[in-house]
């Protein structure tokens, strides 16, 4: 008799542009690699074909916010479809770059949507689907904007928005945070890489 693989568990990063997610996400990845489990790293709004263009367009084109917040949970619906339970059945981790603590903060907070339109939508695309760990890597607004200002990449729709939108942001993550503090934890993101690093890792030993 074949042996039913224990679920994998999924953990998804959070936090501003800048903040560190693409820096320790393949870090993560090796930990967990290293105690012999599958892993399988994936990013939103993305992580699937369909996702991708859809990120593409939310990135890059102008629309009502309304339409900004279905597409991004209509290309969730596709990941947890096609890519996040099926790898969690199989017993493999998820590792996840943005999910919908990015639509509260973002969206709900920032752009003035509010929470219970973002909740309504959660409820319909993720059922009982919830991340069991997520990383919130917290930066003040200054930091954050000279990381960026430094990298100097092409600024999207989002990264266009200003200080107060971003602040806002951070005020959304935060309130998730605090709201449900064994799930979410927050990580200085303003300490050094290294020390950055550290704590994530921490954090992952003790699960
Ligand atoms: N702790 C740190 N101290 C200084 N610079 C950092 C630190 N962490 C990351 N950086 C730098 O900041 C920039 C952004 O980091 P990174 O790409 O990891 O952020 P991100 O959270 O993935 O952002 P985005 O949401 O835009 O993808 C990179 O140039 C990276 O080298
Ligand atoms: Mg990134």
């Amino acid at each position: 008799m074949r042996s039913i693989p224990t679920r994998g568990r999924f953990i998804t990063l959070e936090g501003v542009d800048g903040a560190g997610k693409s820096t320790h996400i393949g870090r993560i990845r090796q930990v967990l690699e290293a105690r012999g489990l599958e892993v399988r790293l994936t990013r939103e709004p993305g992580g699937t074909e369909l996702g991708e263009r859809l990120r593409d367009l939310l990135l890059h084109r102008q629309m009502a916010l309304s339409t900004e917040t279905l597409l991004i949970f209509a290309a969730r619906a596709e990941h947890i479809e096609q890519v996040i339970r099926p790898a969690l059945r199989a017993g493999t981790w998820v590792l996840c770059d943005r999910f919908t603590d990015s639509t509260y903060a973002y969206q709900g907070n920032a752009r003035g949507l509010g929470m219970a339109a973002v909740a309504t939508l959660e409820q319909w695309v993720q059922g009982d689907l919830q991340p069991d760990l997520t990383l919130l890597f917290d930066l003040p607004v200054e930091v954050s904007l000279a990381r960026r200002k430094q990298a100097s990449l092409e600024l999207d729709r989002f990264e266009q928005e200003d200080h107060d939108f971003f602040q806002r942001v951070r005020e959304g993550y935060r309130a998730r945070a605090l709201a449900d503090p064994e799930r979410m934890r927050v990580i200085d993101a303003a300490l050094t890489p290294e020390e950055v690093g550290k704590a994530v890792e921490k954090i992952i030993e003790s699960i």
